[in-house]
């Protein structure tokens, strides 16, 4: 299968040295670029900045916004039968990125944001027979949260993530999640590493095709 990854955070700039981000590291999304690559798939990586090597024989693109990934999503979806959103993209960015540094005496203390476009429900239209996959990040039971995404975003598999659990989430070598289905199916996977979750969530996926 070819398989299209996103990893990472997006970074949302306000100025040529302010951002607004999140604690997303790629770690998740690159294990699993490295456990689809294993199972013999194509991988194209769409990465947020991130200080990652790449895996071998990934092919990586590198963005910085929600935007550019939006924008790199939508060249690389045509050539893909599997799309696993895993990166964190920023909800919000500021209204105006300025060219030049900010000064603290001409800031008032109110920074006015604009939404994000959501990258899956934008490419929901192209779905076709692809494979979608997504993540489900929350703090707290992930569970109900997941399932409403699931059905919003047209999924075929969703990855819900507790990001406050001991040992799993943002930056962790390990993680721990629930995969739900539409069917109403959840498989829970208890605390490994994300090579091996990553490696778990790909056999899930082959069986879906
Ligand atoms: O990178 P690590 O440090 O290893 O951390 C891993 C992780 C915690 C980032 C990862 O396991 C994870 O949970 N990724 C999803 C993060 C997230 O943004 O979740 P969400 O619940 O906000 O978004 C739900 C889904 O919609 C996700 O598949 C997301 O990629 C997608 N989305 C979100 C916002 C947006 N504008 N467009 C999207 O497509």
């Amino acid at each position: 299968m070819r398989v299209l990854i996103t990893a990472g955070p997006t970074r949302e700039p306000l100025d040529p040295v302010r951002f607004i981000s999140n604690r997303s590291t790629g770690k998740m999304g690159f294990a699993l670029a490295q456990a689809a690559e294993a199972a013999g798939h194509e991988v194209t990586l769409i990465a947020g900045p991130v200080t990652l090597p790449t895996p071998e024989r990934v092919t990586r693109v590198d963005v910085e916004t929600a935007l550019e990934m939006l924008a790199a999503v939508e060249t690389h979806l045509p050539q893909a039968d599997v799309y696993i959103s895993c990166a964190a993209v920023a909800d919000w960015r500021p209204e105006v990125c300025s060219p030049v540094k900010l000064k603290k005496a001409g800031m008032d203390g109110v920074l006015k944001l604009v939404r994000n476009p959501d990258i899956l429900k934008t490419i929901r239209p192209l779905k076709g027979n692809r494979i979608f996959v997504g993540f489900a990040a929350e703090t707290g039971t992930p569970e109900p949260e997941a399932e409403r995404k699931l059905r919003e975003k047209g999924l075929d598999l969703i990855v819900a993530n507790d990001v406050t659990a001991p040992g799993a989430g943002f930056a962790t070598d390990t993680n721990c999640v629930t995969l739900l289905f539409p069917d109403g199916r959840r498989e829970a996977i208890s605390l490994r590493s994300k090579l091996e979750i990553a490696q778990e969530i790909m056999a899930k996926i082959a069986t879906l095709r």
